[in-house]
């Protein structure tokens, strides 16, 4: 097992993504506590808007519950949309939200350092926090220009190392995780300071953006709800949310928590 959890492929292709709920879990309680941030989804949409011509070919590559996927659909009406993850069951979930808008597109399970598509099949690709679960993110990105056109405009999306540290610190001080504040970044091997570079690999990057997301964890259960998904910290405490929370009522001062990610995205293209 890798020492990061989100490098140990048995957990990646296992318990992290064997469904949908603890994405959808994780993801509803950053969303309830984010106070400053654009929607990424939309931003990708944006970025990806002045791009490409309306009937595109776009792929959206470890597309997860299929948030950007539908939002791609939404905005960019691709003449084909095909959604691409390793896993089953978040694939099901992107196919169900896709609902009527089905028609024109398709889910593969894939993983995305063989992707089973044509050389010169996309006009646009999307990959969004999906390659720091690649201890070789440019083989990933080797085979998006594969696939790309030549011309065509690749959107990278990662965020920085020091993503959520003040909970690292909130776990430790709650003393939680003695080790919570010593790991290594889930994000290591893709994230804000080398996604240029990565990217470059195989791509000519046009442009980097970074923006900074403030989160505010209005209570210890809001906070508890968070902590449960993340992979980051060895939490031995039994009893779910309920007492994680009221442990962290106990052992920390008054809420709100308040903790921080920079976005970044990297638009570049195939040469
Ligand atoms: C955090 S989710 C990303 C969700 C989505 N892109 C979004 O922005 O909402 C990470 C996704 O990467 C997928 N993934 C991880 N390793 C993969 C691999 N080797 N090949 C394809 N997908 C992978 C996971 O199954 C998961 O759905």
């Amino acid at each position: 097992m890798s020492a990061n959890p989100f490098l140990d492929p048995a957990l990646v292709h296992g318990d992290l993504y064997r469904s949908d709920s603890r994405l959808a879990d994780r993801t509803h309680a950053l969303h309830r506590a984010k106070i400053s941030g654009n929607d990424v989804a939309e931003t990708i949409a944006d970025l990806l808007a002045s791009r490409v011509p309306l009937g595109a070919a776009v792929l959206d590559i470890g597309c997860g519950r299929g948030t950007t996927t539908l939002r791609l659909a939404d905005r960019l009406r691709p003449r084909r949309l095909v959604a691409i993850d390793a896993s089953a069951a978040l694939l099901h979930a992107t196919r169900d939200r896709l609902g009527h808008a089905r028609a024109r597109r398709s889910v593969v399970c894939a993983d995305f350092h063989q992707l089973p598509m044509p050389d010169d099949v996309a006009d646009a690709a999307v990959a969004a926090f999906c390659l720091y679960h690649s201890a070789t993110p440019e083989l990933a990105i080797a085979e998006i220009a594969r696939c790309l056109h030549p011309g065509g405009t690749a959107v990278l999306v990662t965020k920085s190392l020091n993503s959520y540290a003040e909970l690292d610190h909130l776990v430790h001080a709650a003393g939680l995780d003695p080790d919570a504040i010593s790991r290594s970044s889930l994000y290591e091997s893709f994230h804000s300071g080398n996604l240029h570079t990565v990217a470059a690999t195989n791509l000519t990057v046009i442009d980097v953006q970074h923006e900074e997301h403030l989160f505010h964890f209005a209570d210890a259960t809001h906070l508890a709800r968070y902590l449960i998904t993340t992979p980051k910290y060895r939490i031995t405490l039994t009893g779910g949310i309920p007492a994680l929370a009221a442990a962290l009522r106990q052992r920390l001062s008054a809420p709100p928590y308040t903790t921080r990610s920079t976005v970044s995205y990297a638009v570049a293209v195939r040469p």
